[in-house]
Order: C-alpha cells, then sequence, then structure tokens
C-alpha cells in the first residue's frame, strides 16, 4: 500500500531511507531482454564510472545488511578476483568503452585485500578498461582495522585519490550499541595513518541515531571527526535492516534523528563545509575533477554485490557467487542468497 509522503514524514520519515538514484525498486527485467551491445548501443561512452564490489569484510558490524562475507579464504578472494576479470572481459568486449573516467571500490570492505590482491586486481581492471590509474578520480573504502601504512602508500600509488573511513562513531558507546568492537585507539590510528599518506581527498563515514545516542555524544563525536580535517564528512541515519544483529536483537535507531542531523549539519557548515546531498558534506574549496556525470553517463558494476546505480548502469548475469558469512573454507562455491538489502552506498561515493 502506498503510503502519502505525510504519512512517512509523521513515522519519522526515515524509514523508506532511500537514494536519489534509481532505487532497486526502479529494475524490473525486461521482455524480451536487450542484449548488453544493443543497450549500450546509442550511450556516450567517453565518460564511464567503473563501481567495484568487494564482499570481504574482518566482522559482521549489528547494523550491517550490506552484501558481504566475513574472513573469506584466500582462495574465495582469489576467486573473486578472477570473476571480476571474467566479468570485466565480457562486458568491456560487448559494449566497447572509450573511456573509463572515474573508479570506486566499494564494499563490504575493499581494503582487505592484501596489497598483492589489490596490485593484480588493479592490473587486470586496467588491462579491461580503459582507464588511466593516477589520472582520473578513484575512491576506496577503507575500515580502520584494516590498513596498515604499507597498504596505504600501495593504493597511492595504484592511483587512488580518495580515501573513504568507516568510523562510525569516535565514542566507544556508541560503537557498543552498534556492535562493532574496535580496540582501544585504532580509529585515531587510522585517521593519522592516512592523514600522513596525504591523499586528495580523505573522508569520514559517521553514523546517527545509535541506541542511547544523546546529542552531546553525537556533538563530540562529529567534533572528533574534525579535528582530522577531512576533506569531506559523510553521516548516515542508522537504519536497522532485516536479519542484521541488531534487528534481532530488536533494538531500532533512536526517534531523534532528525535532532542528530540538524545538529551535525549546523556544526559541519560552521567548519566550512558545503552541504551536497542529506548526507553528504564537503569542503568549501575542495574541487576535484570528475568528468563523469551521474545523471548523463553510464556507471557499470562489476563484482558479485548489486548495486543500485543510474539508470544506464548494467551488470552482466552469473555474476561470481559468494555467500554471505561464509568462513574461510575450502568449498566456496555455495549459491550466493541475494543481497539482504539495497547497499547505502549507492552514490557513487
Ligand atoms: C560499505 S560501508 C563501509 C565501509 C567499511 N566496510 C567500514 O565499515 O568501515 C559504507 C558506509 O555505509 C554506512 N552504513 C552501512 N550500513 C548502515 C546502516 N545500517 N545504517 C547507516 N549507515 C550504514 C556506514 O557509515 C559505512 O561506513
Ligand atoms: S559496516 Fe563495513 S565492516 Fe561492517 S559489516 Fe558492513 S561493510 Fe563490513
Amino acid at each position: 500500500m502506498n503510503r502519502s509522503l505525510k504519512d512517512r514524514m509523521a513515522h519519522g520519515g526515515f524509514d523508506g531511507y532511500a537514494y536519489a538514484y534509481p532505487h532497486k525498486t526502479a529494475y524490473r527485467p525486461l521482455a524480451p531482454p536487450v542484449p548488453l551491445t544493443e543497450a549500450w548501443r546509442d550511450e556516450d561512452k567517453r565518460n564511464l564510472f567503473l563501481y567495484v564490489h568487494l564482499p570481504f569484510c574482518e566482522m559482521r558490524c549489528g547494523f550491517c545488511n550490506l552484501f558481504t562475507t566475513v574472513q573469506p579464504e584466500s582462495s574465495l578472494v582469489a576467486q573473486t578476483l578472477a570473476a571480476i576479470e571474467r566479468q570485466s572481459a565480457t562486458v568491456a568486449s560487448l559494449i566497447a568503452p572509450d573511456r573509463v573516467a572515474q573508479v570506486a571500490f566499494g564494499g563490504g570492505t575493499p581494503s582487505f585485500l592484501t596489497e598483492g590482491e589489490l596490485e593484480c586486481l588493479f592490473t587486470r581492471l586496467g588491462q579491461h578498461w580503459p582507464v588511466a590509474w593516477g589520472g582520473v578520480p578513484v575512491s576506496f573504502e577503507v575500515s580502520p582495522g584494516t590498513i596498515t601504512r604499507e597498504k596505504l602508500a600501495c593504493l597511492k600509488a595504484l592511483g587512488v585519490d580518495r580515501i573513504s573511513l568507516g568510523v562510525q562513531s569516535f565514542e566507544t558507546e556508541d560503537l557498543v550499541a552498534l556492535k562493532r568492537p574496535q580496540p582501544a585507539g585504532q580509529l585515531d590510528l587510522a585517521c593519522a595513518l592516512i592523514k600522513g599518506a596525504r591523499f586528495p581527498v580523505f573522508n569520514i563515514d559517521l553514523i546517527y541515531g545509535a541506541e542511547g545516542q544523546t546529542l552531546d555524544r553525537w556533538r563530540r563525536s562529529v567534533e572528533r571527526a574534525l579535528e582530522w580535517q577531512p576533506e569531506e564528512v559523510f553521516i548516515y541515519p542508522l537504519y536497522v535492516g532485516k536479519l542484521t544483529n541488531l534487528d534481532r536483537s530488536g533494538k531500532r535507531p533512536g526517534d531523534h534523528r532528525r535532532a542528530l542531523h540538524r545538529l551535525a549539519r549546523e556544526h559541519l557548515v560552521a567548519a566550512g563545509y558545503r552541504q551536497i546531498s542529506m548526507r553528504h558534506f564537503r569542503r568549501a574549496e575542495l574541487v576535484r575533477r570528475a568528468d563523469h556525470c551521474c545523471q548523463d553517463d553510464g556507471m557499470i558494476g562489476l563484482g558479485a554485490g548489486r548495486v543500485p546505480t543510474p539508470a544506464r548502469s548494467t551488470t552482466v548475469p552469473n555474476t561470481p557467487s559468494v555467500s554471505p558469512e561464509s568462513k574461510r573454507s575450502s568449498s566456496p562455491s555455495t549459491p550466493a542468497p541475494p543481497p539482504i538489502s539495497p547497499s547505502p552506498t549507492t552514490e557513487p561515493y
């Protein structure tokens, strides 16, 4: 049943947390199916966006329902990289891309990969896609526990110019409420390593609305983030998807998320950030070259996760199968259940 906007606002306004991109509900089977070559024939292929989804994490956070698996066997990582290469070869040969203008690696946690795996991935992508590493914007998601000085140097050398760090909160109580355990000092160490590596863009992700989060605690977390002078900050309202740890234990987001958002917005704007979208804030003076226009140019999703993307996006059928929550094991061929819900990272980043 359709609910009016007024109804939705009356019930908190966040229950249908959606993005401005075509949502997954905008996709439907095409009858008859349209071959990729035909679908792309008249498209401008000079400013493509390549999104590479890497479904690996150290642990499953309590709030997270993204398509990912924890602590995979290295053989599963190798199989996934090989599948991404096969997928690249198939799609690139069918659509004949002219130029990739922007790249993003998301997940899961792309920084779960070792330096050797990262080098291999970038090399293989470069063999199939016309991408000038180092000459186009390349964004890469990391978690605090998976980065080292060496890995960051490797990413920089490979052409990454934007590092996005999932912090969620600098306050221990929030991290406990979100069921995202983190050793003491790990967040600050991660921020220090990223600052030290001097990427042109450092982004920090924060989540507001954890159980028991007060305005004061949230303000402290935002202030701690600003101390690192990130070029960008994303603030996500907590949503509790089905089958997540938080959902199973009956946890719900606080109902004061609007007040929390307002507080952060005021803080960020006062500190010199420009609001780009509800959740995206960027330093006003930051100019990052972007030839890809998300409303007009095509986007190509690679990897096991089906990421809702702009209207002209494409993924190939029979992408590699990865079983969420599979442990490192010798039988990685378990058929993949569908992703539990849409990714919150439907923006390129
Ligand atoms: C692909 S994820 C995370 C990157 C990395 N795996 C990490 O957790 O550090 C991108 C961001 O989405 C946000 N996110 C994920 N699930 C969410 C949820 N249920 N509610 C609100 N934000 C969420 C988090 O801020 C997260 O950092
Ligand atoms: S929030 Fe990040 S680290 Fe946690 S499970 Fe989700 S993708 Fe993995």
